[in-house]
C-alpha cells in the first residue's frame, strides 16, 4: 500500500489497516508459541533431546518481537496515543510494558536452563520444560491482553490521524514497530524456524498432530492425468496432472485467472472434460454424474461462499444434507456442525444473508461438512476475509485433517495455504508449473518470488 492510498483511505479502514499489520505481526507469534508447546510434548513424550538451534531461534524470534516491537516502550506509537486518548488504560498499559522486561529476563532464563538440559540431558528436562510453559502461558495472556483490550479500546478512541501516525511508521525504514529491516529479520527468523522444525510437527503454524486417522492414509484418492477443459473454444486447462492422496491436505495456488476453480467444478462435475481422466479411488469419474459424485463424498466449497442469503442458517445446513435426508443421523452431524462453529449455532435462526463474511465461510463449509465429505474442495475460503478470522478458517482445516477428511485446498494466500499443506501445486495459465511438498514449495525461489512477495 503506498502513501498515497493510505492519504485517500477513508478513516475506518486507516485504522483497520493498522490494527491487521498488529494483529498481523501477532500471529506470527501465536504460532511459534503453539510451536513452543508442541515440542515441549514431543520433548516429555519421546524423551528426545531437545533440538538446541531450533529452540535457540524461536528464543531469539520472540526476543526480536519484544525487543524491536517493544523496545522503547514510551515510545510505541500506539501505547503512546492510547494513554493520552484514555487515561484509565494506563494501569493495564504498564503492567503490559513490565511484562516485557519480565519476559525479557524469563527468556535469559530459558536460554541457560537449555544449555542445562543440553549438557546434564535428561536431568535437565524437568526444570527446561516446566519453565517453558510457564513462559509460553504468560506469553499468551500477554497477547490475549492486547488483541482483547489494547486494540479494541485503541479502535475506539484513537482519531485517523493516530491511525496515520501508526500507519506512516510503517513506511518509515528504521521505526521500530513497522520498519522494512525489522519485518525482513523476523521473515528471515521464521523461516530458519520453518526448515528447522521436524516434519512431523509441520513447521510453523502447522500444528500437524501426526494423528494417523483414515487407516487407507497414503492411498491414492483422486487421480488426474492430461486433464483438458475449455468454455467453448477456449481451453483453459492443459493437460493437468494432479494426484491426491487418502488423508492428505494439497494446496493449490495461483494467480487470478490460472484456472483454480474452473479444476475444482471440472472435478465435482459441474464444469465437463474435453480430455484426460480422472479416478476418484479408481473409479473413472466420467461415469458418475455431478450429483452422484456428492453421494461419493466428492463435495465442493465454491468461490465467493455462495450461501442461501434468504434462508436460515439452519435451513443452509439441512441443504447440505440433501441427498441424505432428515434423518436423526443428520440431526446428529448437525449437532456436530454447530458444536464446531458455535456462532452458527447461536445465529442458526438468522438469514444467511445477515451474516458476517467469516460467518458465511463457515456456513459454506459447514454446509459442506453435512454432505459427509470424504474429499473436500474448498475454493479460496479466506478470500476477503480478516486476519484473525483467516487463521480461525486455517485451523478448522486443519481439523478437518484430523477428523480423517482428505482436503484440497485452492488459495490465493498462498503462504498459509501452503504452510497448510502436505503437498502442494502451482497452476499457471492452466498448467502446472511446479508441485513438491508444502515446505519444498515454500522455499523454492520461484513461488516466493511470484506468490508470497518475497
Ligand atoms: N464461465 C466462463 N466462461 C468463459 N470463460 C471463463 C468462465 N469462467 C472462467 N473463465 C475463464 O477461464 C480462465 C480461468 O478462470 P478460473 O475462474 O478458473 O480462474 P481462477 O484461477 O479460479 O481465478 P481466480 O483467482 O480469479 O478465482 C480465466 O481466463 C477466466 O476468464
Ligand atoms: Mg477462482
Amino acid at each position: 500500500m503506498t502513501q498515497d492510498q493510505n492519504q485517500i483511505a477513508p478513516a475506518r479502514s486507516r485504522s483497520e489497516q493498522a490494527i491487521r499489520i498488529i494483529i498481523r505481526e501477532h500471529q506470527g507469534l501465536w504460532r511459534i508459541i503453539d510451536l513452543l508447546d508442541q515440542l515441549e510434548q514431543d520433548m516429555n513424550i519421546n524423551a528426545s533431546q531437545p533440538d538446541e538451534l531450533l529452540f535457540s531461534t524461536i528464543f531469539d524470534y520472540i526476543e526480536h518481537f519484544s525487543n524491536r516491537v517493544h523496545s522503547q516502550p514510551t515510545e510505541i506509537r500506539l501505547y503512546k496515543l492510547l494513554r493520552e486518548k484514555a487515561p484509565e488504560t494506563a494501569p493495564l498499559l504498564d503492567k503490559l510494558e513490565k511484562g516485557y522486561v519480565v519476559g525479557h529476563q524469563k527468556l535469559l532464563e530459558l536460554r541457560q536452563l537449555l544449555r542445562e538440559c543440553m549438557v546434564n540431558w535428561p536431568n535437565g528436562r524437568e526444570a527446561f520444560g516446566h519453565a517453558l510453559s510457564r513462559f509460553s502461558v504468560a506469553l499468551r495472556k500477554h497477547i490475549k491482553k492486547e488483541e482483547g483490550v489494547v486494540i479494541p479500546r485503541a479502535r475506539e478512541v484513537l482519531a485517523p490521524e493516530d491511525w496515520d501516525q501508526i500507519i506512516s511508521a510503517r513506511d518509515q525504514q528504521d521505526d521500530p514497530l513497522f520498519g522494512d529491516r525489522v519485518r525482513e529479520e523476523f521473515r528471515e527468523l521464521r523461516h530458519r524456524i520453518i526448515s528447522l522444525t521436524p516434519e512431523r510437527l509441520g513447521g510453523l503454524g502447522l500444528a500437524h498432530t501426526g494423528r494417523v486417522t483414515a487407516h487407507h492414509q497414503g492411498q491414492e484418492m483422486l487421480s488426474i492425468k492430461g486433464l483438458v477443459t475449455s468454455y467453448g473454444q477456449i481451453e483453459v486447462l492443459h493437460e493437468v496432472d494432479i494426484s491426491i492422496k487418502t488423508g492428505e491436505i494439497v494446496s493449490l495456488v495461483g494467480a487470478n485467472g490460472a484456472g483454480k476453480s474452473t479444476l475444482l467444478m471440472t472435478i465435482s462435475g459441474l464444469q465437463p472434460t474435453d480430455k484426460g481422466q480422472m479416478l476418484f479411488e479408481g473409479e473413472d469419474l466420467a461415469k458418475i454424474p455431478a450429483d452422484k459424485r456428492v453421494a461419493r463424498g466428492i463435495v465442493q466449497v465454491p468461490e465467493g461462499r455462495q450461501v442461501f442469503k434468504d434462508l436460515s442458517v439452519h435451513d443452509n445446513l439441512l441443504l447440505g444434507a440433501y441427498t441424505r435426508g432428515k434423518t436423526p443421523e443428520v440431526m446428529e452431524d448437525l449437532e456436530k456442525i454447530y458444536g464446531k462453529f458455535p456462532i452458527l449455532r447461536q445465529k442458526r435462526h438468522n438469514l444467511a444473508g445477515e451474516l458476517s463474511g467469516g460467518q458465511q465461510q463457515m456456513l459454506a463449509m459447514g454446509r459442506a461438512l453435512m454432505a459427509r465429505p470424504r474429499l473436500l474442495l474448498l475454493d479460496e475460503p479466506s478470500m476477503g476475509l480478516a486476519p484473525l478470522i483467516v487463521e480461525e478458517i486455517f485451523q478448522t482445516i486443519r481439523e478437518l485433517k484430523d477428523e480423517g477428511i482428505t482436503v484440497f485446498l485452492v488459495e490465493q494466500n498462498a503462504s498459509q495455504a501452503l504452510a497448510l499443506a502436505d503437498r502442494g501445486y502451482v497452476l499457471e495459465t492452466g498448467e502446472v508449473v511446479l508441485s513438491g511438498t508444502g515446505k519444498e514449495l515454500l522455499s523454492n525461489e520461484k513461488v516466493r518470488e511470484a506468490y508470497l512477495g518475497m
